[in-house]
């Protein structure tokens, strides 16, 4: 199966609903019917309402950036998976390093909600990521490993199709460095690798790995020539429309 290129706007904690809905309407405008790369925007909580009447009938998904394993109850301050699927998302970011770092997240919180997105029947962006230091230890393919394995543990070959990774180094999140194409391509491939064994190796073929990291209209083009660069979780650049559209529309090589 051809794995179509997906990139998606991770928005972070920036934007007013009005100022999404602006911002949506611009890019819908900017791509027309562009349908070679699918386009994600992942705007606050907020937003998404807003943003999912805009949307409709085009082009763009729905992302959230995070969300509870619960479906609902007493936990206040949360949002459930089946929320995010009745006002309109498609997909569901978990474990970004900045929940990691700042919400108290784990590999094992990340794998409850990435069962709770999927069984909402909505798809996860799983991210994963080594720090700058674990890097520099030679640490890296050991620590995405095991935080691919378990974000997914208890899963099976049914998740196969709604499953996204997204590779992302801590130290080139917002930060200007960008990993190499090469040393993505390294990461991704163990994904890969790691994905045939705990799924099929079939499986692992279908299921898309995206990079972020400081992906910018410049240098997304020799990331996506990479052989398992799938597609881009942008923060930064995906704040303009038109560098957005311009890594939507990235270059093949
Ligand atoms: P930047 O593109 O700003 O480096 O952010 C990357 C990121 O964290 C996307 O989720």
């Amino acid at each position: 199966m051809m794995r179509t290129p997906i990139m998606a706007g991770n928005w972070k904690m920036h934007k007013t609903a009005r100022e999404a809905v602006d911002f949506v309407t611009n890019l819908q405008k900017e791509l027309g019917d562009w349908k070679e790369t699918e386009a994600v925007v992942a705007p606050p909580f907020m937003a998404l309402a807003p943003v999912a009447e805009c949307l409709k009938g085009g082009t763009i998904a729905l992302a959230a950036q995070n969300c509870f394993w619960e479906e609902q109850g007493a936990y206040t301050g949360e949002v459930s998976a089946p929320m995010l699927r009745d006002v309109g998302c498609r997909y569901v970011i978990i474990g970004h390093s900045e929940r990691r770092a700042y919400f108290g997240e784990t590999d094992e919180t990340v794998n409850k909600k990435v069962k709770a997105v999927l069984s909402s029947g909505l798809q996860p962006i799983i991210c994963v990521g080594e720090s700058l230091e674990e890097r520099e230890r030679g640490d890296t393919v050991q620590i995405v490993e095991r935080q691919v394995k378990e974000g997914l543990k208890g899963l099976d070959e049914t998740a196969v199709p709604s499953i996204v990774i997204a590779y992302e180094p801590l130290w080139a999140i917002g930060t200007g460095k960008t990993a190499t194409p090469e040393q993505a391509q390294e990461v991704h491939a163990s994904i890969r690798g790691l994905l045939s064994s705990i799924f099929n190796p079939e499986g692992a073929q279908d299921i898309r790995i995206q990079y972020g990291g400081s992906v910018k209209p410049g240098n997304v083009d020799e990331l996506m020539a990479q052989p398992d660069i799938d597609g881009a979780l942008v923060g930064g650049a995906s704040l303009d429309v038109e560098s957005f559209a311009r890594i939507v529309r990235f270059e093949k090589k």
